[in-house]
């Protein structure tokens, strides 16, 4: 984040303090419940959202060098990400051109993808490399029958991928980023480290583990002796950036501004910068390091899988760096895990349940107005 934009947040939100004030919607928001727990809506979002749109799928620091390697499976696509001899990274679609197997899993590094089933050879690039028994094979051409490739981008130390075949093969991230790659850069993005990351598999509704990131109106409740103590409740900053959004919240120790002319200020340590992308990922900017959650939508609509990753802007060589970050991931984890999550399990049975029509967000909870109206909007006509 630039500095000047820093300072202009940090003014909007001590007026808000002093004004008992936080960002508002123009209006309340009703929600049918069923954007939450319907099959048709799944899938629906399945199609529009997950197939059709740019995916942010990590940071560029989780595959370094030429031959770092990630598998996935997301939206019934079993997909594999590489970085070529070249440096480039690509997507591709995981499945081998002779009858379908996996050509690789999980994630490592690799100088060839051998099919596990019958062992045809694939290059970095995707190119098919190498037939057993190739004799039977007439007629099959090796140059045509390389991995299917997926769109992929990569800029501002992000990956972005689009599970659809089909040119154009390369994603313009700046412009999916719709105005925030600036931002991005400020951070410094392209030089971070991938510091750890984890699945955790809730049943929830993909969307409500991102809703869950997005106001502050819950904190004095439900974290009352967690993260309560540390920021604000009910008090926010909120942008829009095209489909995506930032909301940035107030840690009580901004009270170290006060006295001080604004030059002096250091902001990123008071604040915390939730940037939510489009459709599915949450990345939070937390003082030194960011935190990235990727929500997958699961078999039905009351289950996702869902990634958290940890970056840290330099990497972690000694045993104190380490200490002190897994510090730091733990207490994300375990806030999120012990009581956001815990408690949306619950509130998801009640979606289930066939006895709540819809949900309300208020005009205190602007970016979770401003994405399900996003998410209507890029839907369309049910
Ligand atoms: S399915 Fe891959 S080699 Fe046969
Ligand atoms: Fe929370």
């Amino acid at each position: 984040m630039k500095r000047e934009t820093q300072l202009e947040l940090a003014r909007v939100l001590q007026a808000y303090v002093r004004d008992g004030s936080t960002a508002q919607a123009p209006d309340v928001f009703h929600n049918p419940v069923a954007a939450y727990s319907d099959t048709a809506r799944a899938l629906a979002e399945r199609e529009r959202l997950f197939r059709g749109r740019p995916l942010f799928m990590g940071m560029s620091c989780r595959l370094p060098k030429p031959g770092d390697y990630l598998t996935e499976e997301i939206a019934g696509v079993p997909l594999l990400l590489v970085r070529g001899q070249d440096g480039k990274l690509r997507a591709f679609a995981n499945i081998c051109r002779h009858r379908g197997a996996p050509v690789a899993s999980g994630c490592g590094h690799a100088r060839v993808f051998a099919c596990p089933y019958h062992g045809w050879t694939y290059g970095l690039d995707g190119r098919l490399t190498g037939i057993p028994e190739a004799a039977s094979f007439p007629g099959v051409d090796k140059a045509s029958h390389g991995l299917a490739p997926l769109p992929a981008g990569e800029g501002h130390g992000m990956i972005v991928i689009r599970l659809a075949t089909g040119a154009p093969l390369e994603i313009d991230v700046d412009a999916h980023l719709s105005g925030l790659s600036e931002e991005f850069d400020a951070y410094r993005f392209a030089g971070y480290s991938y510091f750890a990351s984890e699945w955790m598999a809730p049943a929830i509704n993909w969307k409500f583990g991102i809703d869950t990131f997005l106001e502050a109106y819950h904190l004095p409740a439900l974290h009352r002796n967690t993260v309560a103590p540390l920021i604000r409740g009910n008090l926010g900053a909120f942008d829009a950036y095209g489909e995506h959004g930032r909301m940035t919240f107030l840690r009580f120790s901004s009270t170290a501004w006060d006295g001080k002319p604004d030059a002096e200020w250091e902001v990123l340590p008071h604040i915390v910068a939730v940037y939510r992308l489009m459709p599915n990922t949450v990345l939070v900017f937390q003082s030194d390091h960011l935190e990235t959650w990727r929500m997958i939508p699961g078999e039905t609509p009351d289950r996702s899988r869902i990634e958290f990753a940890f970056y840290t802007p330099a990497p972690a060589t000694t045993d104190k760096a380490r200490a002190y970050w897994k510090k730091n991931y733990d207490l994300a984890i375990k806030t999120v895990l012990d009581e956001d999550f815990a408690l949306g399990e619950r509130m998801q049975r009640g979606f289930m349940s066939g006895l709540q029509d819809e949900v309300i967000y208020g005009r205190n909870e602007p970016a979770l107005i401003h994405f399900h109206q996003r998410l209507q909007a890029a839907l369309g006509p049910a």
